[in-house]
C-alpha cells in the first residue's frame, strides 16, 4: 500500500526521502512523488508514474533541494494511475500533503470543495484534504490546528503528513487506521508509514496511536491525542537491521526469503522448546493461567496468514481437543458471530497492520472473548500493541509481496500454540516430546527440500504457457494447496484454484482435461489411499498430475504422473514441508513468465486499507 516519508532537517532532505521511498517499495505502489520547500520558500514537486527509479531519474534532471520535504509511493484507490493523481498534492501553492488510506466521505467533501470554487487537479480523495487544510490555515489557524479540525471531518482510514510553505520549520502528521511513526534523529526528525523507511537515519521511533497528531521540527516533536491534549508516547529503539532490505546475492527477495526459512524457523523455535518440552510461559507470563481456561478458539486473518490458521485448526482440534473456528477478517468484521464461553480470539499477521485484521480485533474487543492474542512478525505493529497476548514469529523483514518465510514461521508458531493449549487439555508428556522432536528436525528438513530446487525449476518449465492450474490436497495439505494456488496466481498471474481432493467430483472435475496441470501435495498420512483414488479420477480424464510426495508415500511416476519426491519422511509438520516446493514452483513459473516477482501487479505487501 501507499508509503509516506517526511523530513525536517538542517541538511537537504531529497536523498533521505528517496532512500525512504526505496525502502517502502516492497509495500506495493504504482506512482511516486516528492515535494520540498526550497530555500527561497517555494513548494517544488516532482511526481512520476511507475517505480521509484523513474522518480529518481526525474530528480536527477530536476533536483529538489531544501531542508523540509515529503515523499510518497501511491497505490491507486480513488482515480487511475496518473501523474496528476500521484502524491504529494498541493493546495494554493502553499499546503502540501501525502496521504495513506481511503476517505469514505470523499464525495460529500468533493462537492464542498468544488462549491467553494476550487479547481481540482486530480481525481483523488487526498487532494481534498490539502484544500480543507488550506481553508483552515488561510483563516488564521496554525497548521496543527488545521490538521486536527480537518481530521475530524474525515471518515475512513488515513495517515497524513502535511507541510506549509510559509512555515517550513514544522511538519505535522496524524493517523487513524493507517500507521505513522516518528523517527528521532540528531537535530532532525522524520515521519514515515514504516520504521524501515528511516533506518539509515535513525533507530529511535515513536509509534503514534489511533487519532494522535504530531508536530516535528529539527529540535523536537510534540504528540497530541485526538482532543489535542499533549501526550507522551513510548520511545522504541528498533532492532531492525538496516541491511535487511538487501537481496543478499539472490535474484529476488522472494528467493532469498524462501532460502532463509531453515534459519528463521529455527529462530522462531529458539528458547521456546527446551529438552523435550515446550517452555511453559513462552506465550507470556499470563498465558498459562489463561490457556487453562480456554474452551474454544477463533482465528481471524487474511490471505496467507488465513491459510496458516486453517492448518492450525486441524492441529488444535486433534491435539488440544478444542473447537477452533478460522475465518477471513473481512468477513468476520461485518457479521455477528456467536462467541462460545471462554473463547480466545487469535489474529495472525505478518505485518500486524492489515486493516481488516486490525478492525476484526477491535470488533472482538466489543464482544465477549476471554482474551485476544496475536501471532505476528512485526514487533511494534498495531496488532501487537492492541492485543492482550502477543507471540512473535521471528521471520525477519519480509520484502517479497508473496509471503513465504512469514507463513512457515506462522505455522511453526501455531504448532507451539497448539502444544501450549494441549498441555492443559490432555496432551501426554510422550506426545509433547514427540512433537518437540519433530519441531527440532524441521529446519534441517526444510534445508533438504531446498536441495531439490533445480528439479522443481525444471518442472516449472511445463507451466510457462499455462493459464489455469488446479491444486489438490487433503487434511492439513488442503490449506497448503490453497497457499500453493495463492502463490502461483499472485506472482505468475496464472489462474489457480485449490480444492480438497475429496471435493473434486462435486464440480471441479469438469475442468480437467489434458491441458490442465493438477498439482497435488501428498503426504503419507492415513488419507493417502483416499487421495490416490481422487488422483485416479484426474488421470482417467487425461489430467497432468504433478505430485509432491514425501518418501513414505511410495507413489510411482507414469505417463501422466510427474512425481517429485521430497527427501523427507511424513510427520505432523508435513504441511510446513509441503509448502516449500509450492513456493519454489510459483517462483520459477513467475521467473519463466517474466513477471515482477517481488512486486506483482496490483498487489501491496501491507494492506492497510479495507
Ligand atoms: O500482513 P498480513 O499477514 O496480515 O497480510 C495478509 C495478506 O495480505 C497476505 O498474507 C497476502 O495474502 C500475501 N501477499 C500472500 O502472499
Amino acid at each position: 500500500m501507499c508509503g509516506i516519508v517526511g523530513a525536517v532537517a538542517q541538511r537537504d532532505v531529497d536523498l533521505i526521502l528517496l532512500e525512504g521511498l526505496r525502502r517502502l517499495e516492497y509495500r506495493g505502489y504504482d506512482s511516486a512523488g516528492m515535494c520540498i520547500v526550497s530555500e527561497s520558500g517555494a513548494l517544488n514537486k516532482v511526481r512520476r508514474v511507475g517505480k521509484v527509479i523513474e522518480l529518481s531519474k526525474a530528480l536527477a534532471d530536476q533536483p529538489l533541494r531544501g531542508h523540509t520535504g515529503l515523499a510518497h509511493t501511491r497505490w491507486a484507490t480513488h482515480g487511475g494511475v496518473t501523474e496528476d493523481n500521484a502524491h504529494p498534492h498541493v493546495s494554493h501553492q502553499r499546503i502540501s500533503i501525502v496521504h495513506n488510506g481511503i476517505i469514505e466521505n470523499f464525495e460529500a467533501l468533493r462537492q464542498e470543495i468544488v462549491a467553494a470554487g476550487i479547481e481540482l487537479r486530480s481525481q483523488t480523495d487526498s487532494e481534498l484534504i490539502a484544500h480543507l487544510i488550506y481553508q483552515q490555515v488561510s483563516s488564521g489557524h496554525s497548521l496543527l490546528d488545521a490538521l486536527a479540525a480537518t481530521a475530524q471531518r474525515l471518515h475512513g482510514a488515513y495517515a497524513l503528513a502535511v507541510m506549509d510553505r510559509d512555515d517550513p520549520s514544522t511538519l505535522v502528521g496524524t493517523r487513524s487506521g493507517s500507521p505513522l511513526v516518528v523517527g528521532i534523529g540528531l537535530g532532525e526528525h522524520f515521519l514515515a508509514s514504516d520504521a524501515g523507511a528511516l533506518l539509515p537515519v535513525t533507530r529511535q521511533f515513536v509509534y503514534l496511536e489511533e487519532g494522535d497528531l504530531v508536530a516535528i521540527r529539527t529540535d523536537g516533536f510534540e504528540v497530541y491525542d485526538r482532543s489535542m491534549i499533549p501526550v507522551t508516547r513510548e520511545l522504541f529503539e528498533s532492532s531492525l537491521n538496516a541491511d535487511a532490505v538487501d537481496k543478499g546475492g539472490y535474484r529476488h527477495y522472494m528467493l532469498k526469503e524462501i532460502h532463509q526459512q531453515p534459519d528463521v524457523v529455527a529462530e522462531t523455535l529458539e528458547g521456546r522448546i527446551i529438552d523435550n518440552h515446550l517452555v511453559a510461559d513462552c506465550f507470556g507470563p499470563e498465558s498459562e493461567a489463561l490457556f487453562a481456561k480456554v474452551e474454544a478458539i477463533h482465528i481471524i486473518a487474511c490471505g496467507t496468514s488465513y491459510h496458516a490458521g486453517l492448518v492450525a485448526r486441524y492441529w488444535i482440534e486433534a491435539i488440544a481437543g478444542l473447537p477452533c473456528h478460522v475465518e477471513i477478517a473481512s468477513e468476520y468484521r461485518y457479521r455477528s458471530p456467536a462467541v462460545p464461553d471462554n473463547t480466545l480470539f487469535v489474529t495472525i499477521s505478518q505485518s500486524g497492520e492489515t486493516a481488516d485484521t486490525l478492525s476484526a480485533l477491535r470488533e472482538a474487543g466489543r464482544r465477549d472473548y476471554l482474551a485476544t492474542m496475536t501471532i505476528c512478525n512485526v514487533p511494534e505493529s498495531s496488532l501487537i500493541r492492541e492485543s492482550d497476548l502477543a507471540f512473535m514469529t521471528r521471520a525477519g523483514v519480509e520484502i517479497g509481496v508473496a509471503s513465504t518465510k512469514a507463513f512457515t514461521t506462522q505455522v511453526t508458531a501455531l504448532m507451539l500454540f497448539t502444544m501450549a493449549l494441549a498441555r492443559h487439555h490432555g496432551m501426554s508428556a510422550a506426545q509433547e516430546a514427540d512433537l518437540v522432536a519433530e519441531l527440532r528436525a524441521l529446519p534441517g528438513q526444510i534445508r533438504s527440500i531446498l536441495q531439490i530446487e533445480t528439479d522443481i525449476a525444471r518442472v516449472a518449465e511445463d507451466f510457462t504457457g499455462k493459464e489455469h492450474a488446479l491444486f489438490l490436497g487433503r487434511g492439513t495439505e488442503f490449506p497448503i494447496a490453497m497457499e500453493g494456488a495463492l502463490k502461483l496466481k499472485e506472482i505468475s498471474y496464472i489462474h489457480a484454484e485449490a480444492y480438497a481432493a475429496g471435493e473434486l467430483k462435486h464440480g471441479p472435475l469438469a475442468l480437467v482435461d489434458d491441458h490442465l496441470p493438477v498439482i497435488v501435495s501428498a503426504s503419507s498420512s492415513e488419507l493417502l489411499a483416499k487421495l490416490v483414488s481422487n488422483l485416479q479420477e484426474v488421470r482417467a480424464r487425461g489430467g497432468q498430475l504433478y505430485i509432491f510426495a514425501d518418501q513414505d508415500a511410495d507413489l510411482v511416476a507414469s505417463d501422466q504422473v510427474h512425481l517429485i519426491t521430497l527427501p523427507v519422511n511424513h510427520s505432523t509438520l508435513s504441511p510446513i514441508l509441503q509448502t516449500i516446493p509450492l513456493q519454489l514452483l510459483a517462483y520459477y513459473v513467475a521467473v519463466n513468465r517474466g513477471t515482477d516477482v517481488d512486486q506483482p501487479r496490483n498487489l501491496a505487501k501491507s494492506v492497510t486499507v479495507e
